[in-house]
């Protein structure tokens, strides 16, 4: 599958992606803007450990990248049609790594990004269990393009990617998540037929902690 949007091309993923899509995952990491030189997140290595390796890693089939004309990834969208799985998987393969390299390294080199890692892990515990939105929206994305590749028509070109896969899967529904200071993906999910099922709270991020987490679903079923 090769497609095509102004200079970029667009792509199945490959384990080899997982360094661009890493890079690319830093620099939209704060409701969609770039982590680099914030101080918010200094450990990279780390915040791709959390949110980026895993779905190239062990789930490409699942993922589609843009490129750009020198073969440098400029956005991707990552995603599973078995939230339950991912989860379980995630747990296996990606936890062992998050702890080695936090206690490790992160604690002393990194302070702040230990912190935080301790405080994503209790906001993920305050948003409680998700099995009503596992059992009728299965799949999930994450989808995130370069500064300088937004608003070109190709979050739309990835998202049409993904819904034709996890529909080729028979997967009944996607769920997602993003932020109420997120201003770009907002509109951009909303456009794309998905509509907000739930508040999450409290926010992600400690210096936000009023920016409450939105989650989004869409019906796949019947389409
Ligand atoms: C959100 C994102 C994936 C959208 O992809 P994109 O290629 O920029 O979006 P498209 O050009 O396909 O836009 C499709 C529609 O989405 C909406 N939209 C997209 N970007 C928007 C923006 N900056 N402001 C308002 N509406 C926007 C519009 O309705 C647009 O349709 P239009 O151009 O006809 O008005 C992209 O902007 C992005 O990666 N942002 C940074 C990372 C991020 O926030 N990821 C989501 C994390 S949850």
């Amino acid at each position: 599958m090769n497609c095509h949007s102004g200079p970029l091309r667009f792509r199945a993923a490959e384990r080899d992606d997982a360094g661009g899509i890493a890079d690319v995952c830093y620099r939209t990491g704060y409701h969609g803007e770039d982590l680099e030189g914030s101080g918010r997140f200094d450990d990279r290595r780390l915040f791709a450990l959390l949110f980026a390796l895993y779905y190239p890693l062990y789930e490409p089939e699942n993922a589609f990248v843009a490129v750009d004309e020198n073969g440098r990834v400029a956005g991707y969208i990552l995603g599973t049609t078995d939230s339950r799985a991912q989860a379980r998987r995630f747990r296996r393969r990606m936890l062992p790594r998050i702890l080695l390299r936090a206690l490790a390294v992160s604690w002393w080199r990194y302070p702040e990004s230990f912190r935080t890692l301790s405080h994503f892990s209790r906001v993920s515990a305050a948003h409680g269990a998700m099995d009503d939105v596992f059992e009728r929206h299965p799949a999930h994305l994450h989808i995130n393009l370069l500064a300088g590749h937004q608003r070109g028509g190709a979050g739309s070109v990835l998202i049409d990617l993904f819904e034709a896969r996890v529909r080729a899967a028979g997967v009944a529904g996607i769920h997602l998540s993003t932020s109420e200071l997120n201003i770009k993906a907002l509109p951009f999910y909303r456009k794309h037929g998905y509509a907000l099922e739930r508040i999450l709270s409290p926010g992600l991020w400690p210096d936000a902690p009023h920016a409450r987490g939105m989650l989004f679903v869409k019906s796949l079923s019947g389409r």
